[in-house]
């Protein structure tokens, strides 16, 4: 129903905030959400007090501490321990007041790092994590986790969906703490405009990603939303992936740089290769719609847009 009461969680973060407008679209009135500044979900008695004011129907759990591959490295507790408060707080503050329908947003990395590719659900835990976000993935399991055995044990329903690496409009270009697509668009942007200078990215360029459009993963969430979720578990995704090496070439191309790259191998590959398969929510009936051309288009003209903020 239109009317029915939904918070999102991390409503102002780069999925919430596609979350939310994908929702407001297709005419759901009842939408609510709060900043951290506002509610800080790490304080279990705030978020109880909240869920106890506002009563909410369902929840979408699209707020984390979340960061590429340097962040992860210097700052594993913090990843660990924040991410664990913010979702046990909101999954048992769900359950303990009776939300109907829960969704909690993972992440690719929670899958093991020699998995057989494309990674299938059922390959959880099969064996060891990537070392470098490893406290990150294992937050996001116990949240898988915590929703499956209230699902098993409880019979409610609440479920997670797991999405590929995602961009677009809202992305974090801060080049600490930023992902491989909006780090790849400040660097050839600013190279750009300096004279086209070389541009010096991580790694050896040869791991295979996946990736996202966030409102692709809006539009997902809202089919999860509209529609009866038999399993446990949805990988979200594309099924496509590509070498990083050629991902920057599209960059590149998208942003009008003409001068050399450099590959920094001392710096991180991360895991090999991240293939999901989509084929569980693809069979429910829901696949991407935006090409990863277009999606870097959009995303390569929110940025020039909105560059001054950063
Ligand atoms: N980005 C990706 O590539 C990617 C890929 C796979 C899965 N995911 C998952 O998708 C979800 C959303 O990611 P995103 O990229 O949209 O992240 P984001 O842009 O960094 O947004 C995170 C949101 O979480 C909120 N938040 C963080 N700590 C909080 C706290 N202590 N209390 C209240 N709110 C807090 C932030 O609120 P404020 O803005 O108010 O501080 C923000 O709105 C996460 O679960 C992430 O693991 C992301």
């Amino acid at each position: 129903m239109k009317s029915t009461k939904i918070y999102i969680a991390g409503h102002c973060g780069m999925a919430g905030r596609a979350i939310a407008r994908s929702l407001e679209q297709a005419g759901y009135h009842n939408v609510i959400g709060k900043t951290s500044k506002e509610l800080d979900l790490r304080n279990q008695k705030e978020v109880q007090d909240f869920f106890e004011a506002e009563k909410p129907e369902v929840v979408i759990d699209a707020a984390a501490k979340v960061g590429g591959i340097l962040a992860n490295k210097n700052f594993p507790y913090q990843f660990l321990m924040e991410n664990l408060q913010i979702q046990n707080n909101l999954i048992d503050g769900a359950h303990q007041h009776h939300v109907k329908k829960f969704i909690f947003l993972g992440s690719s990395c929670i899958y093991p790092k020699q998995a057989l590719q494309p990674l299938k659900e059922e390959c959880l835990l099969t064996d060891v994590l990537e070392p470098t976000n490893e406290a990150y993935a294992i937050a996001k399991i116990a949240g898988v986790k915590a929703c499956a055995t209230i699902r098993r044990q409880f019979g409610k329903d609440f479920f997670s969906l797991m999405p590929t690496n995602l961009y677009g409009p809202f992305d974090n270009f801060d080049l600490e703490t930023s992902h491989v697509i909006p780090a790849m668009i400040r660097k050839f942007e600013n190279a750009k405009n300096n004279g086209n200078l070389a541009v010096t990215l991580w790694g050896s360029g040869t791991p295979y990603r996946e990736f996202l459009y966030v409102e692709d993963l809006a539009e997902a969430v809202k089919f999860a939303l509209e529609n009866k979720m038999e399993e446990e578990l949805y990988n979200v995704g594309t099924g496509i992936d590509l070498p990083v090496k050629k991902l920057a070439e599209i960059i590149q191309k998208t942003v009008g740089h003409t001068g050399e790259i450099i590959w920094d191998d001392s710096k991180p590959d991360g895991t090999p290769r991240k293939w999901m398969d989509v084929s569980k929510l693809k069979n429910k009936g829901w696949s991407y719609s935006v090409a990863l051309e277009e999606g870097i288009r959009r995303t390569y003209e929110w940025y020039i847009n909105n560059k001054k903020e950063y």
